[in-house]
């Protein structure tokens, strides 16, 4: 606690710390003068500011910021946002919103960056981090808020290792490295207990293991019981709601709760409006207009994914294009709901690709409601251009806050107009806007595909520089594009299911899951073309105590200049826990000339590599041998090797196996050594047959082996009359290192 938060706290009555606790309207905290506690505003959202009147850039949304897997891209939109909310007197973004894509049907994936754990939770520690150099964030929603079905009520249910390994872990990487000012606690239920009230995540894991040092504030209208709310130092419900006010002093006086947990819940939001205060009195960057416009440009070229490229693309500048749909005149740039932005429109793509192509063609030929009155001229005119560009996308109704979308389709008149233009045309390309992953089986039809997502404000020349070749693309899948909906993991559970959200896939998200099954989707996570080729050569792997160096020389190939996505994926041979084939340790995005070579020098942190061992509660650092491997995509090694890396000690106990003993050297000496006797015993006795142990391994009945490598310590003891004694096995237990 600040010195000044305690003297500020002394000063206060319990009407008016109870007060503090409630907010003073729907955006701000409660200032009371007379003890110097001023307010601070907050508004929406993380790609512009939401404040009626207030016109603002629109920034990329998250689901395209995370294709660009730059967290140089994430830090730079942060910083951006940051400054317009303090130009415009705000002290905290109520974002990034970061919660994992379980289902692509989820209605706020346009607001959330991916699938991946390691990506979700990089790109949102860039964002905060830049953000922070102007005003405070407020990392949202935490946590396991994944669905808009029955938002405000749903219980998430999922395991132990699931929740840390999937789905806190984003959150984690947030607070241990950008330290984000607030958080903003969900509305639904985690394993039946309201977020808001859940002292295990607000206290044990945020404070106490991940030392956030920040305020929790209610998602709006997320408060069940205000009493229980502040016991879990979840510190400021907003809206402001002075009936909980009351509640609270009424809790107090009558010892329902003490004072000492009001005033904990005070001093936290105390700490964080002073944090901001300063946070206001800092001088920063302050960005000219043709600075944010050139900035938003940038951002924007740097997300979008090419998925498909027949040869269409880059589009030559001589060439006669035709433009179909709406959304090349007003592109789509957000979702509904609190992320919604009011703003100017930018300059279109079509605009930005008129002033790059002499000869330009457009017909509307549908809109955000169905076909328009061109449709059918627009299929005589793709007859007399040389390259047919279609913008489709989800209108702006599909992907909202409040609802989950029914299903991946794009309206029938897009799927429509591809299918009847491409039978005109050959030379079709379809640039696609939405907020999440869509259904492609029109893929085959059409020579190239650009995944744009929503990409703000500069929107229209980055659109015409990519068409045009003057920017390479280089962004990547953050998410898995399915070839059926039904493959993803979480269908069967997601959605409306009465008031459960099960999570049965456990940790079989998205990548993790398709690659398990072998189930090819239409693109896998990780995908994305660009113009130009690279090579990797020359990987070294070198173990250390803390962390993994890995180098390798990177090159490009090609002919035109161009950004790589670097992705490392790990796998591991070691069996004592189910795992994915290959999961995303590590990523970087390098910019190369043609023919432009780099030496490329990382290092992982063992840390990285931990999973969750539910048995002690806590990550654990399995141990054997890893591959560590760059990869195209989820699903394309390039170049790899292997590593031996030592695991964290094992701890026992008297359901230990014989097989987890066996996994040591010293636990090998003991099983022949110490053990044998008893288990040969053990065996014999229950087959009443002959059995030998050499080197670990029992020999007599092919079973056998089997059958000593799973039995548990205390099976020693039950199949040998006692002759194991119980405190043998307690002796071995304590040698070995026992479980907590
Ligand atoms: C949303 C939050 C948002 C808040 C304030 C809620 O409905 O879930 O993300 O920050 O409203 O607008």
């Amino acid at each position: 606690m600040l010195k000044k938060t305690r003297e500020i706290l002394s000063k206060l009555s319990l009407r008016q710390k109870a007060a503090i606790l409630t907010g003073k309207d729907c955006w701000s905290t409660l200032e009371i003068e007379e003890v110097g506690l001023p307010s601070v505003k907050m508004s929406d959202s993380p790609n512009g500011i939401r404040m009626p009147g207030c016109d603002t850039d629109v920034i990329p949304s998250a689901c395209a910021l995370a294709s660009s897997f730059s967290v140089d891209t994430a830090r730079r939109a942060g910083e951006l946002l940051g400054s317009e909310f303090k130009n415009a007197g705000l002290d905290l973004i109520l974002g990034p919103a970061m919660n994992l894509k379980r289902s692509p049907l989820c209605g706020r994936n346009f607001e959330y960056y991916s699938e991946d754990p390691h990506l979700s939770g990089e790109m949102a520690a860039a964002f905060v981090l830049g953000a922070q150099e102007h005003v405070g964030c407020c990392v949202k929603h935490f946590a396991m808020n994944n669905q808009e079905t029955r938002r405000m009520s749903v219980d998430s249910v999922a395991d132990e290792r699931t929740m840390h390994e999937m789905y806190l872990s984003p959150f984690r990487t947030v607070v241990e490295k950008a330290s984000p000012v607030s958080m903003m606690s969900s509305y639904n239920k985690i394993n039946g207990v309201y977020a808001s009230e859940n002292k295990d995540l607000l206290v044990d894991i945020l404070r106490k293991e991940w030392g956030f040092k920040g305020f929790v504030l209610s998602d709006w209208g997320a408060v069940n019981d205000i009493v229980a709310s502040v016991r879990a130092r979840m510190d400021l419900e907003m809206p402001s709601n002075p009936a909980d006010s009351e509640k609270l002093v009424c809790a107090v006086e009558s010892g329902e709760l003490a004072m000492r947990q009001l005033d904990r819940a005070c001093a936290d939001l105390i700490d964080s409006v002073l944090r901001l205060c300063a946070m206001r009195r800092k001088k920063s960057r302050v960005y000219t207009l043709a600075e944010r416009k050139a900035l938003l440009c940038e951002l924007a070229a740097d997300c979008a994914v090419l998925l498909k490229n027949d040869g269409i693309f880059p589009v030559p500048k001589n060439k006669k294009i035709g433009v179909f749909g709406f959304f090349a005149k007003e592109p789509l740039l957000q979702g509904g709901g609190s992320a919604h932005v009011e703003h100017e429109m930018p300059v279109s793509p079509l605009d930005e690709l008129k002033h790059i192509y002499n000869d330009v063609f457009y017909c509307e030929t549908f809109g955000e409601n169905g076909k328009s009155a061109d449709f059918e001229e627009s299929l005589r005119a793709a007859d007399t251009c040389d390259v047919c560009l279609l913008f489709c996308g989800l209108p702006a109704a599909y992907e909202s806050e409040g609802y989950d979308r029914a299903s991946l389709a794009l309206p029938s008149e897009q799927i429509e107009a591809i299918e009847a233009i491409a039978k005109i045309n050959p030379n079709v390309a379809v640039l696609l806007m939405s907020g999440s992953a869509v259904d492609v089986s029109w893929r085959d039809r059409v020579k190239g595909i650009f995944e744009c997502y929503m990409m703000g404000s500069g929107v229209g020349s980055a659109v015409a520089k990519l068409v045009s070749g003057e920017k390479s693309p280089s962004g990547r899948l953050a998410e898995t594009f399915p070839a059926d909906l039904r493959h993803c993991s979480a269908a069967p559970y997601f959605g409306n299911r009465g008031n459960t959200a099960y999570y049965g896939e456990g940790i079989f998200v998205g990548y993790r899951y398709y690659t398990a099954k072998g189930i090819r989707p239409a693109y896998p996570f990780g995908y994305g073309l660009g113009y130009t080729k690279f090579a990797y050569e020359g990987l070294e792997i070198i173990g250390g105590e803390k962390e993994i160096s890995i180098s390798v020389t990177l090159k490009n190939t090609g002919a035109r200049d161009g950004a790589e996505v670097v992705q490392l994926y790990a796998s591991c041979n070691d069996e004592e826990i189910a795992r994915p084939v290959r999961e995303l340790k590590l990523f970087d995005k390098v910019f190369l000339r043609a023919g432009e070579m780099r030496r490329l020098q990382y290092s992982l942190p063992l840390e990285r590599l931990k999973n969750y061992d539910v048995s002690q509660h806590s990550f654990r650092l399995y141990g054997g041998k890893y591959r560590f491997a760059f990869c195209s995509d989820c699903e394309t090694e390039i170049i790899g090797g292997e590593l031996d890396v030592e695991g964290d000690p094992l701890h026992y106990d008297r359901n230990s196996i014989v097989g987890e003993l066996l996994r040591t050297a010293e636990g090998r000496r003991i099983v022949d050594e110490e053990l044998k006797p008893y288990l040969c015993l053990a065996i014999m006795g229950t087959f009443n047959a002959d059995v030998r142990i050499e080197n670990g391994k029992a020999i007599g009945n092919p079973m056998f082996d089997n059958v000593m490598r799973n039995m548990p310590l205390r099976a020693l003891y039950d199949l040998t009359g006692g002759k194991f004694t119980e405190e043998m096995m307690l002796r071995l237990i304590n040698k070995l290192g026992r479980r907590n």
